[in-house]
């Protein structure tokens, strides 16, 4: 059996990955964290627990060993050069132990290329992994499955990411779209990409990059589909191409006790911002998990939509 590790399987998409590995008996799933295991287990899930330093190459090299892990997906959050350093180190121990051959890095986005520093400089977290994975011995795929289509369907969809609005805030009936709402977006619902993942630990040989996409859709088109679905206009502001360059954007309304401060929010708002309207989470057609794996049928965004927000017409203002 092949055991396969979850690093940072206590995050939003590291307990999707593991409740989704531990529904098929053919992998024996172990969850890594900096942490020790919680009473009845962080992931609330029964995968084992296993604490490790990230610090520490030699002793991750010897855990990676003494529970023979084959593969490792990292769903570390990627937000530090603290926790760059942490995939970092453990890719090399990864590299130095003699029981592992695959990585899949934390990415999880859109294709990242040094060209796009300029518009995200946090891009060289991912730029800095797959530079070490391609002068590794590893076998390695870079996870593409576009924007997460979770965030629309929130709180009603099963999800385990931290809740967020980006674009439309669907309970207040308020949208602040990047641009003219006319670029196209790829998404994909968590609980599916962690299905291809898993169907392409089969795979013999992995591409550089594993892109999947549930849906392909614009800010308007979902605007539409919402508005149909509630029978209801919403209260819609766009924020063009010149101002979103001078940062002088506009945040949907957030969810409440988000723990950001609202400086945050609108950073992270203008860089989603130019990220959009730059074309990014347009992925390409060819050479998609999706075509290899058509017995998963990907959630489509207008059903997320009906599903999420079909029922709530008379709950909600
Ligand atoms: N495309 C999208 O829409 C989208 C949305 C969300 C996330 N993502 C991507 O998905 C990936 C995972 O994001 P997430 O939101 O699931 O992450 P997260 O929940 O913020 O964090 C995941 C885990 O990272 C571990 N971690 C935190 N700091 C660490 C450190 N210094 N060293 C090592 N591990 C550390 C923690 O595990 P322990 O405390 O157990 O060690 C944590 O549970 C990221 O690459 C992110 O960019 C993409």
């Amino acid at each position: 059996m092949t055991t396969v590790a979850v690093a940072g399987g206590t995050g939003g998409v590291g307990k999707t990955l593991v409740e989704t590995l531990e529904q098929q008996s053919k992998f024996r799933v172990i969850v890594l964290s900096r942490s020790e295991s919680k009473e009845n287990s962080a992931t609330g899930t029964s995968g084992l627990y296993v604490q490790i330093d990230y610090n520490d190459v030699p002793g991750l090299t010897r855990q990676l060993e003494h529970h023979n892990i084959h593969t490792i997906i990292s769903a570390i959050g990627l937000t530090s050069e603290e926790t760059c350093n942490s995939q970092l180190n453990l890719i090399e121990a990864a590299e130095k132990s003699k029981v592992t051959e695959r990585f899949i890095p934390s990415e999880y986005s859109f294709i990242q290329t040094a060209d796009l520093l300029p518009i995200d400089s946090s891009i060289q977290f991912w730029l800095d992994a797959a530079n070490k994975l391609k002068n590794s011995s590893l076998q390695y795929t870079r996870v593409i499955p576009g924007f997460f289509m979770d965030y629309w369907g929130m709180p009603h969809v099963k999800t385990n990411l931290q809740p967020y609005r980006f674009g439309i805030d669907i309970s207040s009936r308020t949208a602040a779209i990047p641009g003219d709402g006319n670029d196209v977006i790829c998404m994909t619902y968590t609980y599916d990409m962690a299905q291809y993942m898993i169907k392409a630990l089969d795979l013999d040989e992995w591409p550089e990059f594993s892109i999947v996409v549930g849906d392909q859709i614009t800010y308007n088109q979902i605007l539409a589909i919402v508005e149909t679905i509630l029978g209801e206009k919403f209260q819609v502001t766009y924020d063009s191409v010149d101002q979103i360059a001078a940062g002088n954007v506009t945040n949907p309304p957030m969810p409440s006790d988000l723990g950001y401060s609202q400086e945050e929010i609108t950073d992270a708002t203008a860089l989603v911002s130019r990220l959009t309207v730059n074309g990014v989470f347009e992925l390409p057609k060819e050479d998609r998990l999706n075509s290899l794996f058509p017995d998963v049928h990907a959630l489509t965004m207008s059903k997320l939509l009906e599903d999420s927000w079909g029922g709530t017409k008379i709950h909600l203002k």
